[in-house]
């Protein structure tokens, strides 16, 4: 089996931290999304791995994985689509790479807590020809959806629909056989001129065949949106495990927390779980829970909870929450009075007055 990771499209609903950065890059506890990702499909024994990219950020995709092999994969290459011109388009750019053989296709901003390794296992004992996941959300609008009949097997699929006929979303994963070719060739891009990977699976049930659905177990999150990429934040961070690896002094530390090589934290209050990355210096501040702190970052006088701030944040007196920092920022001056909360793209500045 191959695999086929979606690291394209556009990342509008994360701007202005996508104006500069591909949105599978974005950190979580400090590890970009795409690279859980490629990590979970080595895990399930898939080695050869075709990444989709976009011309505008395809390059920095590039450069971030490598060769892969830090990640455990054996071969991986670069599929530049032109346009984001749907899931369906960006897996049939990819269709010469899998080259027959089954593939497994992946959303590239997507985390699954549990990896993809039992999925990959009940598929190839069963051999359908699809198999998707499902996870029951409160907010079904906003993904593909499933219908199933009373025996559960998958009926209808719609692509964010207004009224939704269950409350199962489409996870970011999908099996298919070589069968997909031709489902991709016999649909037509949909209303907002994509051609969508639903369609194709309907197409499938259609003919009659077999599209296997399961149950997601643990979470899974979609990350394009702030408020998701913050919840996908807090769940990574609730399985942290302590590691102070630089120096801590005059600081009281609760709950799970990591501090990088050559940090320093002083005269500090750190509630877990936080994240502090390498080279970082934190003075007479509060942090957590739920934060991440980048490499490089000088935190003065300030409090942050429930935030994530990139690589090279600077922040003095300010107090934030619920927050998205890109790299490079800056926050000084006087503050707004309390707590604020703030995205801001990379090398910005915001001066108080
Ligand atoms: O996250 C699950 C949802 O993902 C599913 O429930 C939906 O059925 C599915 O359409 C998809 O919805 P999104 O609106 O979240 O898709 P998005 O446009 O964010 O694209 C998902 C990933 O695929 C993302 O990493 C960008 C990449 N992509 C997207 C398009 C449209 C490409 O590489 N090429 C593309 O043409």
């Amino acid at each position: 089996m191959r695999g086929v990771v979606l690291a394209g499209g556009a990342g509008s609903r994360l701007r202005p931290i996508t104006f500069s950065m591909s949105k599978q890059l974005v950190p979580v506890a400090n590890k970009p999304i795409l690279f859980y990702g490629l990590s979970d499909l080595a895990d399930a024994g898939i080695e050869e791995v075709g990444i989709i990219i976009s011309p505008e950020t395809g390059d920095e995709i590039r450069r971030a994985v490598g060769k892969g092999d830090r990640f455990g994969l054996k071969r991986v290459e670069f599929i530049v689509q032109d346009r984001p011109l749907g899931l369906a388009h960006a897996l049939n750019m990819a269709m010469p790479f899998v080259d027959g053989d089954d593939c497994l296709m992946y959303l590239g901003d997507n985390l699954i807590k549990r990896g993809v390794a039992d999925t990959v296992a009940d598929f190839k004992v069963h051999r359908p020809n699809a198999q998707i996941l499902l996870a029951e959300v409160p907010n079904p609008s906003e993904f593909g959806v499933a219908e199933l009949n009373q025996d559960g097997v998958v009926v209808r699929l719609v692509e964010k629909p207004k009224v939704p006929p269950s409350n199962l979303a489409l996870v970011g994963c999908y099996l298919f056989d070589a069968g997909v070719q031709k489902a991709i060739d016999s649909i037509k891009p949909s209303g907002r001129g994509e051609l969508e990977i639903t369609d194709a699976i309907q197409w499938l049930i259609d003919d009659g065949q077999e599209v296997r659905a399961s149950m997601i177990t643990g979470w899974w999150k979609d990350t394009g949106k702030k408020e998701d990429l913050l919840h996908a934040s807090e769940l990574v961070l609730s399985d942290l495990s302590e590691k102070i690896r630089g120096e801590v002094i005059d600081t009281e530390i609760r709950g799970a927390v990591t501090v990088g090589v050559g940090s320093r934290v002083v005269d500090s209050q750190i509630i877990g779980p936080v994240v502090i990355g390498d080279n970082v210096e934190i003075v007479r501040s509060k942090l957590g829970p739920n934060t991440t702190i980048g490499h490089g970052s000088h935190i003065h006088d300030a409090a942050i909870e429930d935030s994530l701030l990139m690589d090279g944040a600077e922040v003095s007196n300010w107090k934030l929450r619920f927050s998205l920092m890109g790299a490079n920022t800056r926050l000084t001056g006087t503050p707004a009075p309390g707590f604020v909360e703030l995205t801001v793209g990379e090398r910005s500045e915001i001066f108080g007055t």
